[in-house]
C-alpha cells in the first residue's frame, strides 16, 4: 500500500491525474474504473487539460463506472450518468460504446443485470486501475458499512449517513435511497486501485481505511488485501493517520528506487 501525502486537492488532483495518464501511455487499450463524487471533479478537470493539449489519448481507453442511483433518469442532474458526461466524457475522446456505467432506470430483474455488468467488466479483460473517492463512513462505491468484503455488483441499500451527505443535492425532492454499485470483491479484482481522498470529513474513515482492522464496518479498510494500492492524500483528510512521517520516507524512497510508481 503507497500512501501519497500532498498538500492539498489541487496536487492531489495533479497526482493522480499523472498516475492514470502515465497507466494510458503504458497500455493504450486500457479498461478504466471510475468514480463520481465532489472529489473526482478536479481529477476530471486535469485530465481532459491533458487530452486537449494533445498529451493522452483515451480513443481505446474502455471505462467502468462504479455505481449509480436506483430509479433516476440518465438525464437527471444528480445521476451519475450526468455527472460523467458533464465532468469527463464530453471533453475527451472515449468511444461511447467503450462506455459502461450501471443502468440506474431499470426496474426489475436486478440480479441479472448486476451479473451482466459483471460479464461485460470480465469480457473487456477486467479492470487494470480502478479509480475510487471514499465516504465519510468508509465506503467504496456504494458498498456502505456491513457489506461483504465478498460483495459483487448488487443492488444495495443506501445508509443513513450517505443519504445526510446527499441531502444537499437532492433538496426537497426525496433522494434515491438505493444504487447499483459494484461489489468489494468487484473491486477487489482490479489490477490496481488508486484512492483519493482530500478534506478533513475524510481523515477519520482514512485513517480506520488505511491503520485499522480489516472489517465490513469499514469498507475501504477492505482495500489493505490488495497488492497494488496507491492512496493520494491531501493534508486535511490524512491528519488522523499515525504513520504520516513513515509514509512521507517510503515515498522518498519510491521516488529514487522505484519512480515508476509514481508516473
Ligand atoms: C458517493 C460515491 C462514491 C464516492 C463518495 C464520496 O457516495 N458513490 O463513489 O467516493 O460519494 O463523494 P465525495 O467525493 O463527493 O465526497
Amino acid at each position: 500500500m503507497l500512501v501519497i501525502l500532498k498538500r492539498d486537492n489541487e496536487e492531489v488532483n495533479e497526482q493522480a491525474a499523472q498516475l492514470i495518464a502515465g497507466a494510458i501511455r503504458k497500455k493504450p487499450l486500457l479498461t478504466l474504473g471510475l468514480a463520481t463524487g465532489n472529489t473526482m471533479v478536479g481529477l476530471y478537470q486535469h485530465l481532459v487539460r491533458l487530452h486537449q493539449a494533445g498529451w493522452l489519448d483515451f480513443s481505446e481507453v474502455k471505462t467502468f463506472n462504479l455505481d449509480e442511483y436506483l430509479g433516476l433518469p440518465d438525464s437527471h442532474p444528480q445521476s451519475f450518468q450526468h455527472f460523467m458526461h458533464e465532468n469527463f466524457f464530453r471533453h475527451v475522446n472515449v468511444s461511447p460504446r467503450n462506455i459502461h456505467i450501471p443502468d440506474g432506470s431499470i426496474r426489475g430483474h436486478y440480479e441479472a443485470y448486476c451479473a451482466s455488468y459483471e460479464q461485460s467488466i470480465r469480457a473487456a479483460g477486467g479492470i487494470d486501475l480502478q479509480v475510487l473517492g471514499i465516504g465519510r463512513n468508509g465506503h467504496i462505491g456504494f458498498n456502505e458499512p456491513t457489506s461483504s468484503l465478498a460483495s459483487r455488483t448488487r443492488l444495495k441499500v443506501l445508509s443513513r449517513e450517505t443519504l445526510d451527505d446527499n441531502a444537499k443535492f437532492f433538496g426537497p425532492e426525496e433522494g434515491p435511497s438505493c444504487a447499483i454499485t459494484m461489489g468489494i470483491g468487484t473491486i477487489l479484482e482490479a489490477r490496481k486501485i488508486l484512492l483519493l481522498a482530500t478534506g478533513g470529513s475524510k481523515a477519520a474513515a482514512v485513517a480506520k481505511s488505511i491503520e485499522g482492522p480489516i472489517t465490513c464496518a469499514v469498507s475501504a479498510s477492505a482495500l489493505q488485501l490488495h497488492p497494488d494500492v496507491t492512496f493520494v492524500l491531501d493534508e486535511p483528510a490524512a491528519a488522523r493517520l499515525a504513520e504520516r512521517d513513515y509514509y512521507h520516507r517510503v515515498l522518498q524512497m519510491t521516488s529514487l528506487l522505484t519512480p515508476d510508481r509514481l508516473s
